[in-house]
This record gives structure tokens, sequence and C-alpha cells, in this order.
């Protein structure tokens, strides 16, 4: 036999041995954090295949990953950026599908050995070999999340998923691309066995040598999931009810707002109807299709932002120090304060949480216990992991246990004197390196650090709610706020699981604030005499994940008018606040937090139809009529982007890639159309002015346009570069 190191000279990215007769082929892209499926790669093995053909005196093979925890995060995403039409992109999906048949077809016998995260062009790699290990470490995750970038699986995977782990289990994947943990991908028949991840390789090794020898059989999965789901997915009658209620569930989720769910569906339906190599071909095709859509270009940009503030430190200065967090203090035990002090816990940090009696520190406590079992219910953790994690918190209503905490996070009521009080408070009662940070959602940090003895120690740390499920975190600098402070609050937010932005001090901050004229606008649509119902469904249609007027019964009708009207005092007329939430709130209707808002409740708070009384208390009670949906669209939405155009002007994001960022994960904003500045660059600039223009002249000094886009509309300019790779 020759030595493999003629073949392992010439690989960068996968590495031979020989364990006897078994190949151990590890995967390791260079100085990458994680294995992606390159070009490099992909010629790799092609050649390791021709090796393991013609060597016989290897009679099985092991793949495995160098990476301490990733397997394979799949297909290079940038190089779809790079895909000019949609033939040169199925031409992409093809080459990775007879890549996968001919690993199918090899010769040997080939084992999965998967430790970390193991998603989509990687998971498909597993399919096609002969059997699949999966370590229990917590980092194991299974995926197929091409959906999640407007794409489908597009090497082989709508098409061996299903055979895999039946039908409805695949749909489940590949329409939403959640992960799989080890232990829920062991039940699905998605890999065969779960070890310790100290035993992987070896187990990989020796059960690769029992498939050469026959002692053990190729995995063939399919186990469905549930005896009712596989008794249905038998037939093909029953199968095409299945793939029905598939088509309909998604079209109700997306509003026909995302092609990719759909297409993956017809490739599945496809494989089943006429065959896998049918399937592949559609697959191949309807990859090239998705991959030339405006969808999938925004939510592969939507990816790469987010990826790169995960870079990022937050401040310029490249000297600034981030300080490690191992403990805090959460004041005020309320529903903003819970949910932090959840993420806290749930991210290894010991938390004292204090509230002003015993017990609202009771309540506190429970809730933060409530949020954390989520997860223990959704098998995201074990048992051990649940306990570990409540362990960490604890609750006073004195500052006992506060002196060594390196960052105390405020979310009392939202009161100014309150909140100076709580600061004189914290700091008599901490160190000097302790970091004081606000929750406030309105209340200029500047203002909050007045009474402040170490104002550079003073920075806002906007989550939303429910804290424990969104995904931004909003941090505020004022003009004082010290470089090292906010690169250990940024480098804090982004271990807690959050997309972080870092914005300039001003009212509503960046998310608040464009979120303002939107919500003030659907109720002068509601002044005027549009209905609740149709405003709501205008905007759901657009993309939000709620309508603005269900929005504001979730986040309360209170809470809604109070900053509103703080943001009205510092902008003047254009953020006018509505008659109708002015009314509903003075008719002690708070939305769903006490089951009265322009929604009905049940007992439960579960939300209902529109409440018919509330008419009574806005204006032109008896003159509903019917509004065009482009109408209230037109008027909301504009107002939005105009404001976020002037948030960018005033300095208050740093980037329109923060700003779309910011939208989108903090206030919903249609990630398929990218956020604010991507959705303008759409329209065009000049095209935007034209329309606030012809808005402005209708309702006079709603709509002026914000300089910046008279300018850049003058100038021809877009926000992003028109070609190329969309971020910096
Ligand atoms: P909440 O009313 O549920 O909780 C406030 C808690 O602070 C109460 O338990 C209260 O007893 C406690 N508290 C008051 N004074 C205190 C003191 N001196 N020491 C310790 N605890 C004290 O209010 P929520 O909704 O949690 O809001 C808290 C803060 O978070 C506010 O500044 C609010 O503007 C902000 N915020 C709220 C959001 C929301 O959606 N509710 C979103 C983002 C920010």
């Amino acid at each position: 036999m020759t030595a493999p190191g003629s073949v392992k000279a010439a690989f960068r990215n996968l590495r031979l041995d020989l364990d006897d007769d078994v190949a151990v082929v590890t995967i390791d892209v260079p100085d990458k954090p994680v294995n992606t499926l390159n070009a490099g790669v992909v010629a790799e093995f092609t050649e390791l295949f021709a090796f393991l053909e013609s060597e016989s005196a290897v009679r099985a093979a092991v793949l495995i990953s160098g990476k301490a925890d990733n397997f394979i995060a799949g297909a290079d995403i940038e190089q779809f950026l790079e895909l000019k039409n949609a033939r040169e992109a199925e031409a992409l999906s093809r080459a990775g599908q007879q890549l996968l048949s001919r690993l199918e077809t090899l010769r040997v016998p080939v084992v999965a050995a998967i430790n970390g995260a193991c998603l989509g062009g990687g998971l498909e790699a597993s399919l096609a070999c002969s059997y699949r290990i999966a370590s229990d470490s917590p980092k194991t995750a299974l995926a197929v999340p091409e959906v999640q970038l407007g794409l489908i699986p597009g090497a082989g995977g709508t098409q061996r998923l299903p055979r895999q782990v039946g039908l409805t289990a695949a749909l489940d994947m590949i329409l939403t691309g959640k992960n799989i943990r080890a232990k829920k991908a062991l039940t699905l028949g998605l890999v065969d066995e779960m070890v310790h991840p100290s035993i992987l390789r070896d187990l990989a090794v020796r059960r690769a040598r029992e498939l050469a020898d026959g002692t053990r059989p190729r995995s063939h999965g399919h186990s469905g999931s549930g005896i009712a789901a596989r008794a249905l997915e038998g037939t093909g009658a029953g199968r095409s009810i299945v793939f029905r209620q598939a088509r309909q569930q998604t079209l109700a989720k997306t509003k026909g707002n995302y092609p990719a769910p759909l297409a993956a569906i017809d490739a599945i339906e496809t494989g089943y109807s006429k065959g896998m190599e049918a399937g592949f071909a559609e697959e191949a095709r309807l990859f090239g299709e998705l991959s030339q859509t405006e969808v999938s270009r925004q939510l592969i940009f939507l990816f790469f932002a987010t990826t790169a503030l995960k870079k990022d430190s937050g401040v310029s200065d490249p000297n600034a120090k981030a300080t490690p967090v191992d403990k805090i203090g959460v004041l005020g035990a309320g529903f903003m304060g819970a949910g932090i002090a959840t993420v806290a816990v749930q991210a290894g940090t010991i938390v004292r949480l204090k509230d002003a009696d015993t017990a609202r520190v009771a309540a506190g406590l429970r809730s933060i216990r409530e949020n954390v079992k989520e997860r223990l219910t959704k098998k995201q953790i074990t048992r051990t992991q649940f306990d570990d994690q409540l362990i960490l918190v604890n609750g006073t209503t004195d500052y006992s246990g506060f002196a060594n905490a390196d960052i105390v996070i405020e979310a009392v009521f939202e009161d100014i004197a309150v909140k100076h009080q709580v600061i004189r408070e914290t700091e008599k009662n901490t160190g000097e390196q302790s970091i004081f940070a606000s929750n406030t959602s309105t209340i200029p940090i500047a203002r909050l650090a007045q009474a402040s003895a170490r104002p550079d120690r003073v920075i806002g740390m906007h989550f939303f709610s429910p804290v424990p499920k969104m995904p931004l975190l909003e941090v505020i600098v004022h003009p004082a706020t010290s470089n090292d402070v906010t690169a250990t609050v940024v480098a804090y937010g982004k271990k807690l699981g959050k997309t972080v932005i870092v914005v300039n001090d001003g009212p509503g901050f960046f998310a608040n604030r464009i979120l303002t004229p939107y919500i003030n606008e659907a109720g002068k649509l509601l002044d005027e005499g549009a209905k609740i119902e149709a405003i709501d469904k205008a905007l759901v249609q657009f993309g939000f994940p709620v309508g603005p007027i269900t929005l504001v019964d979730e986040v309360g009708i209170d809470v809604a008018g109070k900053a509103g009207n703080i943001i009205a005092d510092a902008f003047g007329e254009r953020m006018r606040p509505s008659t109708s939430l002015q009314h509903v709130l003075s008719a002690g209707r708070y939305g769903r937090k006490n089951k009265k808002g322009f929604y009905r409740y049940d007992e439960k708070g579960k939300k209902d139809g529109v409440d018919e009384t509330v008419y009574d208390l806005i204006p032109n009670a008896a003159a509903r009529r019917d509004y065009d949906a482009d109408e209230i669209r037109e008027r909301t939405v504009m107002a939005m982007l105009n404001e976020a155009a002037r948030a960018l002007e005033d300095g208050i994001i740093r980037s329109p890639r923060d700003g779309d960022i910011g939208a989108v994960f903090g206030i919903g904003f249609p990630p398929f159309r990218g956020g604010p500045f991507r959705y303008m660059d759409t329209l065009g600039v000049s095209e935007v002015v034209r329309r606030l223009e012809e808005l402005n002249a209708r309702f006079p000094g709603r709509y002026e346009p914000a300089p910046i886009l008279v300018r850049m509309a003058k100038a021809h300019e877009s926000f992003y570069p028109a070609e190329g790779k969309p971020v910096a």
C-alpha cells in the first residue's frame, strides 16, 4: 500500500491518519474558527475519495473534526454572494450533490464522528455516511439552517433527511432550521449512537471496522417521529395530507413573504412522487432560483452583519480593555429585572437580586425559576444544568452582597428620582470598579449619570422584553462613559447571548425612537377612522411579527404612552402622540397586563378578537371605515424609515448596519427586507424622498424628509455599496 503521505502532503484542510485498516480523516480548515465546505475543502475531498477507492488496504473510514466544538458549519456562505445567476447556483448545488453521492457509494463504509455544530452541508455530508455517532457535548447541535438564509439544503438534504428521520421530522427541521441536540438526534434516528466526546474517535474507528466486517449493518435510519406520523407518511395519500398541511402552515406563518420553505416542500415532494434523482434535480433547480432572490440576499446580509457584530468590541479604541464579569447585582425583581437575572444565570454569572420587600424578591425568584425551567422542559438543558443555574441567584432587600459586583444593572421603576436614588445607594455599597448600567427605556443616560460620583462608569443596557427571548441589547454610552466600561459591557452582553449594538445617548435611543412615529401613525389612523384589525393585518402582511396595536397591548399601553410623551417632548410635532392611545389609557386600559386593551383577553390572558367597546373611547367612534392596506403601510412604515435616517444623521447609531440589526432584532422589522436602511436602498433613496414629500403635503410637518435623505437623493447615493460583500 502507498503511504498516505503523497495525498497528505497536498492537503491543507484534511489530515489523513491510518489506524491500521481504518483511514481517519480529520477536517480542520486552517486559520478559521470553524470548518466550512469551501472550494478548497471540496477539491480535497474529491482527491480523498479517489484515494479511499484505490487503496485496497483501507477497509473503512472515519470523518472527524479537528476543531474543539465544531464538526462542519456548512457551506462557505461568502461564496453564495459570488453566484452571478441561477444557473451557476444550480451547478454549485449539483456539484455538492454529486460529491455526497460519491461519498454514499464509496467502496468503504464511512462513519461520521460528530462533536459540535453540524450544520447545513455538514449534516448533509453526515447523512451520506454509513453511520453517525454524536458526542453528548452541549455544543453538539445538528441542523439544516438554509431557510434562515432564504435557501434550501442544496446537497441532497431535502432527499436524504426525510429518508433518514421520516417526513414529519424532516419537514420540521428543514422548514425551521432549528438545532437538534444529540439526545433528540438519537431519538429521531438522525444519529445512531451518542457517546462522551472523549471516546468518540475510538468508538468511531471500532464501528467503522465492524461495518467493514459486516458485523454491523449500515444505518438506514427512518425511525419516523411517532406511530401516528409514521402511519400517515407511509402511503401516498397520507403524505399528500402532510404536504398540504405543511404548505398551509407555512403560508400562515410567512404570509407568502418567504419563498424558501415552500420550495423545500416542493423538492421533498418531488423526491417522494418521482424518485430521488428527480428530487435531486428539483432541489438544485430551486436552490439556484432562490439564490437570486432579494429575500435571500437580505437574510445573508443579516447573517454577515450579526457575525461582524460578534467580533466588534463596541469601541474604536483598540486599547480599550474588557474586564471579565463574574458577578452582577440586579436592582428591581420585576418583569425586566427577573428577565435579566435569568439570562445572567444561564450564562453562568452569580446574581444578587434586590427589590424593596421580600414578597417582590420571592416573586422575582419564582419567575426566574419559571424562565429557566422552560429550557429544561424543552430538553435544551439537563436537570443538573437547571440546578446549577438556579443556585447562582439569590435575593436580598438591602445591598448586602453587592460589594464585589462587577456590574449592577438597574430595572427599577421608570422614574428619574427613583433611579437617582438607587445610583447613589449603589455607589455607597459597591467598589470603585463596579459599573452601573441602567435598563431605562427612555431616560437619557447622561441625566441619570448626574446623580453619580463616577459618571465614567455609568452606561445604558437596554434589554427588550421578554428578555430571555429577544435577541437585541442596545448599549448606550453617554459622553463621559469610559471605553473600558463600554468594552466590558459589550463583551458581557455577547456572553449573555445577545446581539449587541452600541448607540449614543438620546431620547428613545435607537429602537424606541424609530418605533415611536410608527406607533403614533397607527394611532392617528385610528383617530381618523381606520379599524384596529385592518391596521394590524396590513403590517403583519408587510412582515412584522405582530401589528402596532397588538404590540402596544403587549408592551403595555401605559408604558407606550409614557415613552411616547417623553419622545414627543424631545422632538416636537412629528412625534406628537395619537389621541386614541391617550384616551384608551385614561380609561384605565393597560393592555395584556390588566387584560383590558385594544383586544379582548380571556381569564388566562389569551388574546381574543378586537374589543369593540374600545371604539367608544376614541375619536370618530361611529365613523369606522375601510382603509386600503397600502395606505396603512405607507404611512406607518415611511414614518419609521424617515426617523431611522434622522437617528443616523444625529449620530445615535454608528452605521446603517447597526440600525438594520437594531430594527430587525429589537422591534421585529421584517428580516427579509434587511432592515430600514437596506429597505430604503431597495426602494431607492430618491423614491423614499419622493414618497415622504407626498405624505408631507398631505400631513404637514409629519413627514419632512430627513436632510440626509435629501442630500443622498441628490447625489444618487445609497446606504450600502451597490455590489459585492454587503457588510464591512
Ligand atoms: P416592573 O414594575 O415590573 O419592575 C420594577 C421593580 O422595581 C418592582 O418590582 C419594584 O418593586 C422594584 N423597585 C422599585 N424601586 C426599587 C428600589 N429602590 N430598589 C429595588 N427595587 C426597586 O417594571 P419593568 O417593566 O420591569 O421595568 C423596569 C425598567 O425597565 C424600567 O426602567 C423600564 O422602563 C425598563 N424597561 C421596560 C421594558 C418593558 O417592556 N417592560 C423594556 C425595556 C426596559
